[in-house]
């Protein structure tokens, strides 16, 4: 005898509860739980399968199968390890305002003009505002197909008759499938409606484009509800006062997810920005107390960032720290290394790091970037500005190596770096000065820093044991 349980999903955040309650434990929303149809079913809504299909050996399979389709925008295409794959389901992930319409009407005119039959929902905006976008961007392609939809169902029987390479969804949270219960944009008709779409990528072997807005604290569609369903998971991220945006893919079953996509918002659309390092340092002023280059690795790109810090003498009871762009509590964490193995005083101080231009670093290779832009600012000491540094910082304040150091070295080298103070393995590289050192304290000492006003140099203010 099989028992019917009823299931209770909040709205909110996709967590599944036991019983009904007034307010979700998860996500702390009220009046967000609700009972799901279709209880007790074990299924959440999927078509049955009628066509069985048979094992094979896995060598025998054609690994053709899946072929790539360059988007033509490139930095995209790097993210993508290539292109969209046929039959896949990307989300294109992001805040309002980002650049995600703008992003993918590129990607879709360049492949609909280089002959891919492309078809672009638009459930948010009227065709005549994406025309106007279009126009901005360059001359639209005639042979990109775009309709305003918000039904799914109808959306699915236009795919089914046009048959499309690909097909495009802006936004997964604005369309509406009358089956499914629940009101646009709530958990289940998000996930209901993303469940089709995938189901249908993978029937008729479309590369499938989902756009999804997420929410301040960074959930998508609410919960990360699409994040398992789909492919692959692209996220556009950036500063909105610069216009600096990077993509990143969080999830990719088809090539690597640690590749970073570099673009600036243009009045003329998103440009690939191939040279980052460049744009990350124009707006440096060098020999300024608290700026410091750190040279970082993202993915298969070196990426050259100025660390800021900025430390004051703080009058609330706890100090306040505040990390942007950089994980805070390796910041957090780099403090107390400083303090007790570097005998840097920040008890009663505020700090405050960041790393300029809005593009989050979470790499530990730029650890003794932030340490030294700490210490920096607060011995209101510069580090001179033709030097870079290199390394991890561990618990001891001991340095430790950090992959492809090369390779960091040489896109320093490109740049006009003269130095760069690294870890003590690190073997030469022809065009850079290397000043290696086993731990912070060293690695303070072999710089030669000028204060802002009377020259000091910080091997003087910590020594040499
Ligand atoms: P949009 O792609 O609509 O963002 P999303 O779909 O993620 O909500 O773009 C939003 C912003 O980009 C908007 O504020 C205007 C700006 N923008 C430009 O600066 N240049 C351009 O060429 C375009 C098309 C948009
Ligand atoms: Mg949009």
């Amino acid at each position: 005898m099989t028992r019917t349980r009823v299931r209770h999903q909040c709205e909110a955040c996709g967590a599944e509860q036991p019983k009904w309650l007034g307010r979700c434990p998860d996500c702390g929303e009220w009046g967000s739980v609700v009972e799901q149809p279709g209880a007790g079913s074990g299924t959440t809504g999927g078509a049955r399968n009628t066509t069985a299909a048979t094992p094979s050996p896995l060598a025998d399979v054609d690994p053709l199968g899946a072929p790539l389709r360059a988007t033509g925008v490139s930095e995209l295409d790097r993210v993508l390890g290539g292109g969209l794959v046929a039959g896949s389901v990307a989300l294109l992930a992001g805040e309002p305002g980002i650049g995600k319409s703008t992003l993918l009407l590129q990607a879709l005119s360049d492949m609909a003009a280089r002959g891919s039959r492309c078809l672009l929902v638009c459930a948010e905006e009227s065709v005549a505002q994406v025309r106007l976008r279009a126009d901005r961007l360059g001359v639209p392609p005639p042979t990109l197909l775009i309709v305003a939809e918000t039904s799914l169902p109808i959306v699915l029987a236009m795919a089914e008759t046009l048959a499309p390479d690909v097909i495009a969804v802006d936004s997964i949270q604005t369309v509406y499938d009358p089956d499914a219960p629940g009101a646009p944009g709530s958990v289940t008709q998000v996930r209901d409606c993303a469940q089709r779409l995938v189901r249908h990528a993978k029937e008729q072997s479309v590369a499938t484009v989902l756009v999804g807005h997420v929410t301040k604290d960074g959930a998508i569609a609410g919960p990360r509800v699409l994040e398992h369903i789909v492919d692959t998971v692209l996220s556009f991220e950036g500063d909105r006062d610069h216009g600096v945006r990077t993509l990143r893919a969080l999830k990719h079953r088809f090539g690597p997810t640690d590749e970073l996509g570099v673009f600036e918002m243009t009045g003329e659309g998103l440009h690939g920005v191939p040279d980052a390092s460049s744009l990350l340092l124009t707006e440096r002023r060098g020999d300024t107390p608290g700026s410091v280059v750190a040279a970082a690795i993202e993915g298969a790109r070196p990426l050259l960032v100025e660390v800021q810090a900025l430390v004051t003498r703080s009058n609330a009871p706890i100090p306040r720290r505040g990390a942007q762009a950089l994980d805070s509590g390796r910041l957090s964490l780099l403090i107390a290394v400083l303090q007790e193995r570097a005998a840097v005083d920040l008890a009663g101080f505020d700090v405050y790091a960041n790393v300029a231009g809005g593009v989050r670093v979470a790499e530990p290779g730029i650890d003794l970037a932030v340490a030294m832009a700490v210490t920096s600012a607060r011995l209101d000491c510069a580090v001179p500005a033709d030097t870079v540094l290199i390394g991890e910082v561990g618990l001891g304040g001991e340095l430790r190596q950090v992959a492809q150091v090369a390779r960091r070295l040489v896109e320093a080298g490109r740049l006009g770096f003269a130095r760069a103070v690294v870890p003590a393995s690190t073997p030469d590289t022809p065009g850079i000065e290397l000043l290696r050192a086993a731990d912070l304290s060293a690695a303070f000492g072999a710089l030669t820093v000028r204060e802002a006003r009377p020259p000091r140099v910080l091997e003087a203010v910590f020594g040499r044991e």
